[in-house]
């Protein structure tokens, strides 16, 4: 059996930092606010932290618009501080990955001002500049193609005008990104989180892409608004950059590269090589964001990644993030089912992506769209909340779950002492902070350091490999896994009543359960609704 890399064992938090800790009081969220914060990561037991941009930025985006990726954004701290949260990090064993926008730049970005000022300056070709668009769309509606008067010439943007593509096709931009990774590699970082890093090269030929009968993107794929994205998406060439990528981080040691991607699952896979894990060492799978509480969904969820991930390569398991609607949220308010869907999450053969404040519980806010601060969120601002609701399955506005961390029931949840934060404070949180959570012994928090704990504990949870249990009961989900001599069973109740399940032969020793209801007679298993245990082989 050949040791993982470290980042396919690992567990990873997101920090969304504008929104984790305050610690200058100005009601923005910070790094030295972030480093203040480290021990209560620790001790929750997570093992690598992905940091949202921090990079100076005007902030359009919240920091997914970059002007120097070198830099940091005064509101989040100084390169100091920088240093400093990678050191406090490394100094509690621990792990840290930044995020690197490659695909495109802030317009803000001297790299851009110069490139759109004239049709001749020593960036002109940067960017992608057409004299007249193409049929493509961008990936958040309407065509992707923007004028620049002073080039009269039209310039490509995936995601919003104000976040110009780079054109890769230039040997300076590739490399001038690729020592933007360097001066962080050399600086400690542990590796990056990659943002659309699916997109970053386009057709040569700016070929028109074919027609869609899609209109509204889903988890699956970004194309929608009635065009497939063939030529924006998933070039041969991106898989090609991964690997070039992988090498210069190579060079550094054992690094996480952990991709956002889209797109079908035999496709994505290709980011981390074809053969051997030579690319990325991780991609996300945004499908899965939009998961049903079910126990089939989840079985072929699983099914289906342990066919297109298997080994040499890693599944990761992750259910919320700085985009998405919260899991909590998708579950209608239901701890119980929390902690079943985290016990699944922390104990199949996969690496789990926790987003903050998921751990205690929290929920989305809604807020009114008129007052939105996110750029998506003031774009669909005049569709209104019920088609949002009944056809997008979507947050337009991102605010929504990006609000203020609660660790407890003081003046803004304890986030910041100044009096207005950049988001309101959920309302909830006087019941829903970190506080009350560590004195509730079956609190969802304590439920996911347990698992966290027994997951670094036992080699077959963080490096074994896995088997789905079949003629289970229905609505019953169950898996083993398995390193060398070790077994360990997992089985969870996705219904609302008492199941009663059996295991293979043998003797089994209760290891965790959710429910003081649960029970495990030699090999005959009880477990209460909405509940899971899991058990190792004697
Ligand atoms: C994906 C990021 O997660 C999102 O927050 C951002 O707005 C877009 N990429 C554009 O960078
Ligand atoms: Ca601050």
């Amino acid at each position: 059996m050949n040791e993982l890399p470290w980042y396919h064992k690992t567990t990873i938090y997101q920090v969304y930092p504008r929104s984790f800790y305050d610690g200058n009081a100005d009601g923005i969220g910070d790094l030295p606010g972030l480093i203040q914060k480290l021990d209560y990561l620790r001790d929750l037991g997570v093992e690598t932290i992905w940091c949202s941009p921090f990079f100076a930025s005007p902030q359009q985006d919240f920091g997914y618009d970059i002007s120097d990726y070198t830099a940091i954004a005064p509101e989040y701290g100084s390169l100091q501080d920088a240093l400093q949260l990678i050191q406090e990090v490394h100094r509690r064993q621990m792990k840290i990955i930044f995020d690197m926008v490659m695909n495109h730049t802030s317009a803000e970005h001297p790299w851009f001002k110069e490139s759109r000022s004239s049709r001749r300056n020593s960036k002109s070709d940067w960017y992608l500049w057409r004299d007249r668009p193409n049929n493509w769309q961008s990936i958040t509606g309407g065509s992707g193609w923007h004028f620049a008067p002073e080039r009269r010439q039209y310039y490509w943007a995936t995601f919003l005008p104000f976040q110009p593509d780079l054109n890769y096709r230039n040997p300076a931009v590739k490399q001038a990104m690729l020592d933007s990774v360097k001066f962080w590699l050399e600086r400690g970082v542990d590796g990056f989180r990659l943002d659309v890093f699916c997109a970053l090269y386009k057709d040569a030929e700016f070929r028109n892409n074919p027609f869609s009968l899609k209109l509204i993107p889903d988890a699956d794929e970004f194309h929608g608004f009635f065009q497939k994205d063939l030529y924006i998406m998933n070039q041969p060439e991106d898989f090609q950059f991964a690997r070039e990528l992988r090498q210069v981080c190579d060079a550094f040691g054992e690094k996480l590269l952990l991709g956002e991607v889209s797109g079908p699952r035999s496709v994505i896979r290709r980011f981390l090589g074809e053969e051997k894990n030579d690319g990325l060492g991780l991609v996300f799978d945004f499908e899965m964001l939009q998961f049903r509480f079910t126990a089939e969904y989840f079985s072929r969820l699983i099914r289906n990644l342990e066919q297109d991930f298997p080994e040499p390569f890693m599944p990761a398991y992750v259910f919320s993030n700085h985009d998405k609607h919260r899991s909590l949220t998708r579950l209608g308010g239901n701890v119980q089912k929390a902690r079943l869907l985290h016990l699944l999450q922390l104990t199949v053969r996969g690496v789990p992506c926790l987003y903050n404040g998921e751990e205690i519980g929290m929920s989305d806010l809604r807020l009114p769209a008129a007052q939105a601060l996110d750029p998506l969120g003031r774009k669909f601002r005049f569709v209104p909340r019920f088609v949002v609701d009944l056809l997008l399955h979507e947050v337009t506005n991102r605010d929504e779950v990006r609000t203020p961390m609660q660790w407890d029931d003081t003046h803004n949840s304890g986030f910041s002492s100044h009096d207005r934060t950049w988001l309101p404070v959920n309302p909830n949180f006087h019941r829903v902070n970190v506080e009350q959570a560590r004195g509730e012994p079956a609190s969802l928090l304590n439920t996911i350091r347990e698992l966290l704990r027994i997951r670094k504990e036992q080699p077959a949870l963080h490096s074994g490999s896995l088997e789905l249990l079949e003629g289970l009961p229905a609505g019953v989900l169950g898996y083993y896994r398995k390193f060398g001599e070790d077994r360990i069973v997992v089985l969870l109740n996705f219904t609302k009543g008492d199941v009663a399940a059996r295991l293979g032969a043998g003797e089994w020793e209760l290891l965790f359960q959710l429910s003081e209801r649960d029970t495990l007679q030699s090999n005959a298993a009880r477990l209460a609704g909405y509940s899971g245990i899991m058990a190792k082989a004697r």
